[in-house]
């Protein structure tokens, strides 16, 4: 073969631009494969005249070099492509925006009543979930025959025998108020302290109540401690919580810890007092029980009921948040729903 066809050939080769795997693939054949061009022409080595075998050479040379580049470029870029579109994603593109999460709203109302309370100085308590019946019933003054400690109210935990630090059964805790009493055994007074946590209630799930729900109790001994300080401390808590005019109002109620007792009501905060079907056209809307702690909880508690007294409170955190989102399920709560908790994005 003449030099000239070789440097078509050479030409041929560097120009090629295929439009497929497929092309390229025969390509490669027609010049790489076993019987393609290069090697039919390095056979034909021998047939050169001596003097001019050497620039015969280096052009088959040249074209091996020429058609191996084209390959390998092309060969590259194919499966560049290939890449991206079984991704479906083009790598180099910059990265969606992600998401942030939303904090549950009870994690927000939770947060902001520990923030209310904390500004007039009270700390925050914690206590196991798993109760004896000492610290959930029996140091609060609980009788032994209190419906409270029915079957159907409190899920009781089966053991032959509770471990040795329990007092009694064990029973998932029916309020925080199992909280107060752990922090009076192991403190001296003055306490100032807020005991947020879940509870467990054996009630059957509807719109209105769930068998676990959240509960904020706090409590304050100290000497001289009165109903005043109660009342006041609770209309603070009321108004920071749903805005300055907010009204509150006590009825008198029965808890066995607490002496005199109360439940408190704030005005509706959706008609503003004025009547509707959250307030059931009262104007006033329940969101806590209260009282005077019982001297006899304080003495089981070792304190000297005759220096200290005590008032204390409960509230559950989802009645405070459905009337603060006007959230009228609270199953929906514990639901998940993403676009439920999409609603609360930004706020803390
Ligand atoms: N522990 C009570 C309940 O769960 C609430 C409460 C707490 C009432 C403290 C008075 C004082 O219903």
């Amino acid at each position: 073969m003449s030099n000239n066809s070789i440097h078509t050939l050479i030409e041929e080769a560097r120009s090629f631009s295929p439009s497929s795997k497929e092309e390229l693939e025969q390509f490669r054949l027609r010049f790489l494969g076993k019987k393609g061009v290069l090697n039919d022409l390095f056979a034909k080595m021998k047939e050169v005249v001596p003097e001019e075998r050497k620039s015969y050479g280096l052009m088959v040379n040249e074209l091996k070099v020429a058609a191996e580049e084209r390959i390998n470029t092309f060969k590259e870029q194919f499966e560049q492509s290939e890449q991206s579109t079984d991704s479906g994603q083009d790598l180099t593109l910059p990265a969606y925006p992600m998401s942030s999460g939303t904090f549950h709203p009870l994690t927000i109302v939770r947060r902001q009543i520990i923030n209310i309370f904390s500004r007039i100085g009270f700390n925050v308590s914690d206590g196991p979930e798993i109760e004896d019946d000492w610290h959930n019933f029996s140091a609060l003054n609980f009788p032994p025959e209190h419906p409270a400690r029915d079957m159907q109210d409190t899920f009781f935990i089966n053991l032959e025998a509770s471990p040795a630090h329990y007092k009694g059964p064990l029973a998932l805790r029916t309020h925080t108020s199992s909280i107060q009493v752990r922090v009076m055994e192991n403190q001296p007074p003055p306490i100032r302290t807020i005991c947020p946590g879940r509870v467990y209630r054996n009630e059957a799930i509807s719109a209105r109540a769930h068998c676990f729900f959240h509960q904020v109790e706090g409590f304050y001994i100290d000497e001289k401690v009165s109903f005043a300080d109660l009342k006041q401390t609770l209309l603070y808590f009321a108004q920071e919580m749903f805005g300055a005019e907010t009204k509150i109002r006590l009825r008198p109620s029965y808890f066995p810890f607490t002496e005199p007792s109360a439940e408190m009501d704030i005005s509706c905060t959706i008609c503003k007092g004025k009547g509707c079907n959250i307030c059931k056209y009262t104007g006033w809307v329940e969101i806590l029980g209260c009282g005077m702690i019982d001297p006899a909880v304080l003495e089981n508690c070792k304190i000297d009921a005759e220096k200290y007294s005590g008032f204390a409170f409960g509230m559950g955190i989802e009645r405070i948040t459905m009337l603060k989102y006007s959230i009228k399920d609270l199953r929906i709560f514990s639901e998940n729903d993403v676009r439920f908790l999409d609603q609360f994005k930004g706020v803390r």
